[in-house]
Parts: structure tokens; C-alpha cells; sequence
């Protein structure tokens, strides 16, 4: 349901659908599908255009353990089908936002193709030199998120805060 009405746009439609997936039926995800979500990650805005970033596309089953074993937070990468790692050049003064952007923009690629996934914590947390040295990507690179996907087998719908709570119109005002 769109606040402004109208007629169906396919866009706005998949960011609406979203929902974090954590849990993925059998089936593979293609490799046109992985190509097109890391193509739409190569096209997301970054400060200065510096494209600071490294794109890791993880399928192999020992591998896929490995990480969940680092990450406790998400231990059901260990049975995705797939998991995206970005990582960010550290140099980079903006590579966070940047590699956020490209995070966003693999997951909403993946949901226009049916694929569910779930953005991962990574540049805050303990693990991200082991998961780095664990895909051998070179020092100057930091991990900033993981995204696991597959095709969904379970999806949670999160409660979300209402527009008027967290938005406004030119200045703030406090309730009364
Ligand atoms: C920066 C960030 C880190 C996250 N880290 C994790 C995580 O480590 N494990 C997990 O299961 N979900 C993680 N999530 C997913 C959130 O829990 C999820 O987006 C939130 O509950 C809202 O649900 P929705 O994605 O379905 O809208 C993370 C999301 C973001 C944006």
C-alpha cells in the first residue's frame, strides 16, 4: 500500500517487499541472478565516485560454516545457498556509507529477482579480520557486511515505526 496512491510502480514495489530472510529453501541461486546483484552493487552512489570496495560472493559449503562459526549472530549462513561479504578500502574517507550503499543495493537486486536475504552486521564486529583473513582479501580492505540469501523459506515481517513518528516537514517539532 502506497501513502501517495496511484498506479503500481515494480521499484517501490520490491523495496516494499523486503524483509530480512534468514531462513532458505534447497534451491541454488543462478549465477545471472549473483552477477546482476554484485552489478547493481558496482552502481550504487559513493562519495567522490572512488568505488572503494571488494565484492566477495561466498557458495562453498565449508566456507559458508566457517564464517557462521565467526559470526554468532548470524549462524544461518551456514545453511544459505549464498553469502555476499563487501569489504571497504579503509583509506577511503566515506567507505562505510559507500559500501552500505552497495549493501542495500545487492539486497534489493536480489529481492527483484525473488531472493531473499539478510544484511549482516560486519565493520563493528569482532570477527571481520577473521573473516577477511578467512577469504584471503588483502589488509587495506575492512568487512563491512555480510548478506546470505537464497530463496525464501520462512520470512519475518518486523514491526516498523510509524512515518509521523520518525519523519519531518521543513523543521522538527516536538509533540505536544
Ligand atoms: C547494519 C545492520 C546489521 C545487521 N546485523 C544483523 C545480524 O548480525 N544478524 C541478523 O540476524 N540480522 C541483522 N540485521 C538485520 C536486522 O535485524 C533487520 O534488518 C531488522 O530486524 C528489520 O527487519 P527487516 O530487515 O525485515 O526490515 C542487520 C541489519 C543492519 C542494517
Amino acid at each position: 500500500m502506497s501513502p501517495i496512491g496511484g498506479t503500481v510502480n515494480l521499484g517501490i514495489t520490491v523495496i516494499r517487499s523486503r524483509h530480512s530472510v534468514r531462513k532458505y529453501k534447497d534451491s541454488p541461486v543462478g549465477e545471472k541472478t549473483i552477477r546482476d546483484a554484485l552489478d547493481c552493487a558496482r552502481l550504487a552512489p559513493t562519495a567522490r565516485n572512488e568505488q572503494p570496495w571488494l565484492f566477495g560472493v561466498i557458495q562453498n559449503r565449508e566456507t559458508l560454516r566457517a564464517i557462521a562459526d565467526l559470526a554468532a549472530n548470524a549462524r544461518f549462513i551456514a545453511d544459505a545457498p549464498v553469502c555476499f561479504a563487501v569489504f571497504g578500502k579503509k583509506d577511503a574517507k566515506y567507505y562505510l556509507e559507500d559500501c552500505c550503499a552497495a549493501t542495500t543495493q545487492i539486497i534489493l537486486a536480489l529481492q527483484a529477482w525473488g531472493v531473499g536475504s539478510c544484511w549482516v552486521a560486519g565493520e563493528k564486529k569482532d570477527y571481520v579480520e577473521d573473516v577477511r583473513r578467512l577469504l584471503d582479501v588483502p589488509e587495506e580492505y575492512t568487512l563491512v557486511s555480510l548478506v546470505p540469501a537464497g530463496y525464501p523459506e520462512e520470512i519475518d515481517i518486523a514491526k516498523k515505526k510509524i512515518l509521523d513518528d520518525v519523519s519531518f516537514f521543513e523543521r522538527y517539532e516536538e509533540e505536544d
